[in-house]
């Protein structure tokens, strides 16, 4: 049987940190939408320039091209049995095109696990971080620093601030959280697969929450 998670969650609040985690645990991929459009908008591709514009304002990027953008990831021959999803869905309309493209392959969402983040430290987290320009590892300045400033642990790359992680950008993409994406925690909280995780612990006790719902899959009632 596959399984399939949808990492909720706001910015900042540490889906790409316990996605990245979760790989080990369940051998499956980690996708995340943002990281997609980094990398096109790194490659120069239309979709990268066009998706571009919306990320330095905060906003989300059209339905149309997100979706046709992730399902053509997801349905590559590696994510046969499952996926982690970050960062998408954020819209209804997304949550229902996945839903549909994870029928046609006979699969469904396993578990949508929401990490609760406050708005205080998203900002304290977001404008903190670090990524690394070539393996996309993920630091933070104070609570996960690497070992030598601007050089990242795993591979010697550069590491660099994301142009949407400064404040006032990283506000506007609370809003846009809360506007356009609470619906669909109350999509999956109306399917049973919604679990509440308390992400303002240290990231290895958000960790071991995860994990432990992850093992509670597939458990009887
Ligand atoms: P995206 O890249 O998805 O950004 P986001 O949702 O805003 O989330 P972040 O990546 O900022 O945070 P995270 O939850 O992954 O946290 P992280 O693990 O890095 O999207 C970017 C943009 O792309 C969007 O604004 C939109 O324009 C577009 N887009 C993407 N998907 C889309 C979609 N589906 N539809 C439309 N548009 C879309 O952790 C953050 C920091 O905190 C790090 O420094 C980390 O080290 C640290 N940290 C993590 N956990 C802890 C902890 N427990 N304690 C202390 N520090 C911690
Ligand atoms: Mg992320």
């Amino acid at each position: 049987m596959s399984t399939v998670v949808v990492m909720l969650g706001p910015p900042g609040s540490g889906k790409g940190t316990q996605a990245k985690r979760l790989v080990d645990v369940l051998g499956i991929p980690h996708v995340s939408s943002g990281d997609l459009f980094r990398h096109h908008l790194s490659e120069g591709t239309e979709l990268g320039r066009m998706a571009h514009g919306y990320m330095e304002r905060g906003e989300l990027v059209p339905d149309r091209v997100t979706v046709e953008m992730v399902i053509e990831r997801i349905t590559q021959p590696d994510c046969d049995e499952g996926v982690i999803l970050d960062g998408f869905p954020r819209t209804l309309t997304q949550a229902e095109a996945l839903d549909e493209a994870l029928r046609e392959q006979g699969m469904a969402v396993t578990l949508a696990p929401l990490i609760h983040v406050s708005d205080e430290e998203v900002i304290r987290r977001i404008t903190a971080r670090r990524v690394c320009r070539d393996c996309g590892a993920v630091y933070n300045l104070v609570f996960e620093p690497p070992q030598e400033e601007g050089v990242c642990d795993v591979c010697g790359g550069d590491l660099y601030r994301r142009e949407d992680d400064d404040p006032e950008t990283v506000r506007h993409r609370l809003y846009t959280y809360y506007k356009e994406t609470s619906p669909v925690i109350g999509y999956y909280f109306a399917q049973g697969l919604l679990v509440e995780i308390d992400g303002q612990q240290p990231t290895a006790d958000v960790e071991r929450d995860l994990r432990n719902a992850v093992q509670r899959l597939g458990e009887p009632a």
